[in-house]
């Protein structure tokens, strides 16, 4: 546990629940690390003491314990199927305002791929408020790499128990909507034996029921048409039902982990080459996925020196394809077929770790999970409306030098830019508009959230051969 000091005057709100403790002084610090289950009990039994014998609002400096109780109780273990939908359930009952429980979608083994969507919600309010970015943390698309699927029940409980104390994790559940898949392939999770830190024979656990690796079964920005429809026949429940969640929210920012390497990498894990390995394949967008990578493996105190599994990889981060070369990864799907931006994570060198070391992983990773998730507030963010406001579905936000990636608008009209720190031309187009003129930017990414630039497009005129003025530019200039 660790103990973070607060004014009293927020102490005095953070009376919620029992395992909130106040206190007249910082007994101690402690870290997850060491001895976290023996440390926990201690702490809580000191505190009990210190908050019956302290009056609250006498206290000149407080502090309150964050709550990590759920890494030791109950004692570590790889939750179950069944056990994440009622680890969600409960969430969702004690937290109503935060925590929303659903299923993408079910798996060959008719297993329901459980997930839970968090953000603060105003009192009554079932609406979120406009251009409050969607994030997305998966992991276990590889059914025998299991540490990511445990890291994501602990940041679900993580940002639940301590939204009310925390202005970290209010800021965060305030203005982001964060969903979380801790398995993608939950078949292969039952088929994985804990402490196996290769693949079984034949990859069972690692590939779906079925058979298939999941990661292999996306639609790939390099096939051809036919190749795609070819496969669509054969896509796996899994595949389809990711691809659908992933489409049918405006996801802004993911992270999706892996396991048997330290590392993160970044998009593309192909070529048009096809080249096994050893040569980069970068996007567009190459400053924003290694500012997310840098983000994750600088945090994390084993990634960022980048020599772990007989693997060297320059400050723990590495582009997918210069690795190796694989088609029909989720990572690049996302990227190339939507607004969402998607680094693949590799948290262990043993893909099915022993539970016993869950506590000092979540201690690594707690603090890369949380920088990563407020990347989603860097660059710009705005409405594309038309002139009497309404919003403007489907319009293109495109920029400088990023021609090759213009970002969508949802149905709502928003959308999110995410952009490293420089200056930049902003235009939106859109179908049926004017194209708006180019919106010059200075993006700094020093504010908590990315900055507001809003368009409003005027609709096409036609003229009297029914010819847009907007294609007359184009046809009739001299
Ligand atoms: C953990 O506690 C045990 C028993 O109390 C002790 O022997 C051991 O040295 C402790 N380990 C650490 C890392 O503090
Ligand atoms: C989060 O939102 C709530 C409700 O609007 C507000 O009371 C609280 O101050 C906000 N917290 C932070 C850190 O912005
Ligand atoms: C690293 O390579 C050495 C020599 O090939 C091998 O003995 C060792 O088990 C490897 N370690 C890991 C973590 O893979
Ligand atoms: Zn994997």
């Amino acid at each position: 546990m660790r103990v973070i000091s607060l004014t009293p005057a927020q102490a005095t709100c953070a009376s919620f629940i029992s395992f909130i403790v106040i206190m007249t002084s910082i007994p101690k610090v402690i870290g997850v690390n060491a001895n976290s289950t023996a440390a926990a009990n201690n702490d809580a039994a000191i505190a009990d003491v210190a908050a019956a014998a302290t009056p609250k609002s006498a206290a000149p400096s407080v502090a309150i314990v964050e709550d990590e109780s759920f890494i030791t109780h109950p004692p570590p273990h790889y939750l179950d199927n069944g056990e994440i939908s009622a680890l969600f359930g409960k969430l969702q009952d004690l937290f109503p305002h935060l925590a929303t429980k659903y299923s993408i979608g079910k798996t060959v083994k008719g297993r329901q791929m459980h997930a839970l969507a968090l953000t603060a919600r105003s009192e009554n309010g079932k609406k979120v408020e406009l251009l409050r970015p969607l994030i997305k943390v998966t992991a276990n698309l590889h059914g025998d790499e299991t540490l990511g699927r445990q890291m994501v029940l602990f940041l679900a409980q993580y940002l639940t128990l301590n939204y009310a104390n925390v202005p970290e994790v209010q800021q965060l559940l305030n203005t982001t909507e964060i969903h979380l898949l801790p398995s993608c392939n939950p078949d292969g999770f039952a088929a994985a034996k804990e402490g196996n830190c290769e693949s079984l024979l034949n990859y069972v656990g690692r590939t779906n029921a079925a058979g298939i690796d999941l990661n292999r079964d996306f639609p790939d920005r390099l096939e051809n048409q036919q190749v795609t429809q070819l496969r669509s026949h054969r896509r796996q429940p899994e595949t389809a039902a990711i691809i659908n969640w992933v489409l049918s929210k405006p996801f802004v920012l993911s992270a999706n982990f892996h396991g048997g390497a330290i590392v993160a990498s970044y998009p593309y894990d192909n070529s048009i080459a096809h080249h096994e390995c050893c040569e980069e394949s970068l996007t567009p967008d190459d400053r924003v996925f290694k500012l997310m990578a840098h983000t994750y493996a600088n945090n994390h105190p084993i990634m960022r020196q980048g020599h772990s599994c007989n693997d060297t990889f320059t400050d723990g981060i590495t582009n997918g394809a210069h690795w190796y070369e694989l088609n029909g990864g989720m990572q690049d799907f996302n990227y190339a077929y939507t607004n969402c931006f998607e680094l693949t994570i590799e948290l262990s060198c043993c893909k099915f770790p022993t539970a016993a070391t869950l506590p000092a992983e979540w201690a690594r990773n707690k603090r890369s999970l949380l920088q990563l998730l407020k990347l989603a507030h860097v660059g710009v963010k705005g409405l594309v409306t038309d002139a009497s406001g309404y919003p403007i579905t489907d319009a293109s936000i495109v920029v400088s030098g990023l021609e090759d990636k213009p970002i969508r608008t949802t149905k709502r009209g928003e959308y999110w830019r995410l952009l490293t720190p420089g200056l930049y031309n902003v235009q939106a187009l859109a179908f049926g508009y004017q194209p708006s003129e180019p919106k010059q930017v200075h993006v700094t990414n020093e504010n908590s959230e990315a900055l507001r630039l809003d368009f409003t497009l005027s609709p096409l005129e036609t003229n009297y051969d029914g010819i847009s003025s907007f294609y007359g530019q184009y046809f009739f200039r001299h």
